[in-house]
């Protein structure tokens, strides 16, 4: 079985709703799954799982949140398998810094996935999206663990 930790900093909810329904998804395809809000207790070892996803919200004009640069540093490695999403508002300076912290988040990350941006809540007609992306990350995994062993 799979193992992911997903890791998602949210201080309004979006960001964590929509790590809910990532957890759920990959749950009912067959995952163990581990969440974990950044800025709350211990960071997990990032060792003990097979692929991370880390969740951001974008702040302050495409900014990545502090508790989130912490994370990153705490982590202090670039797992082989990381995938990222994000949540945002494109009120907030139109498509270019749109999920900005995700985008960055996934380039840093080199993920081989491109990054969820969601606006604002993800019920709704946006939740589809995030259902197709986590069974896409799924896919992704064991299409690599199929050509690893
Ligand atoms: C002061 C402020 C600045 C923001 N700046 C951005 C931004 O630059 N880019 C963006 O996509 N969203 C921006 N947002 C929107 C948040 O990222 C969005 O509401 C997000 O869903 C919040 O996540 P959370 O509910 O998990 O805390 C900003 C929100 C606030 C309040």
């Amino acid at each position: 079985m799979v193992s992911f930790l997903i890791a998602y900093a949210s201080w309004s909810g979006n960001t964590a709703e929509t790590a809910e329904l990532i957890e759920q998804t990959l749950a009912a395809g067959g995952a163990s799954v581990k969440m974990h809000r950044i800025g709350t207790g211990p960071v997990p070892d990032y060792r003990e799982f097979d692929a991370m996803i880390v969740g951001s919200f974008t702040w302050d004009q495409g900014s990545t949140p502090d508790e989130v640069k912490d994370f990153v540093l705490d982590v202090g490695a670039k797992p082989d398998h990381v995938y990222v999403f994000g949540t945002g508002d494109t009120q907030f300076g139109g498509d270019e810094l749109f999920c900005s912290a995700a985008v960055k988040l996934a380039r840093f990350y080199n993920s081989a996935l491109e990054p969820l941006k969601i606006e604002q809540s993800p019920r709704g007609a946006q939740e589809i999206r995030v259902t197709a992306w986590a069974e896409g990350v799924l896919d992704h995994w064991r299409h690599l663990h199929e050509l690893t062993y």
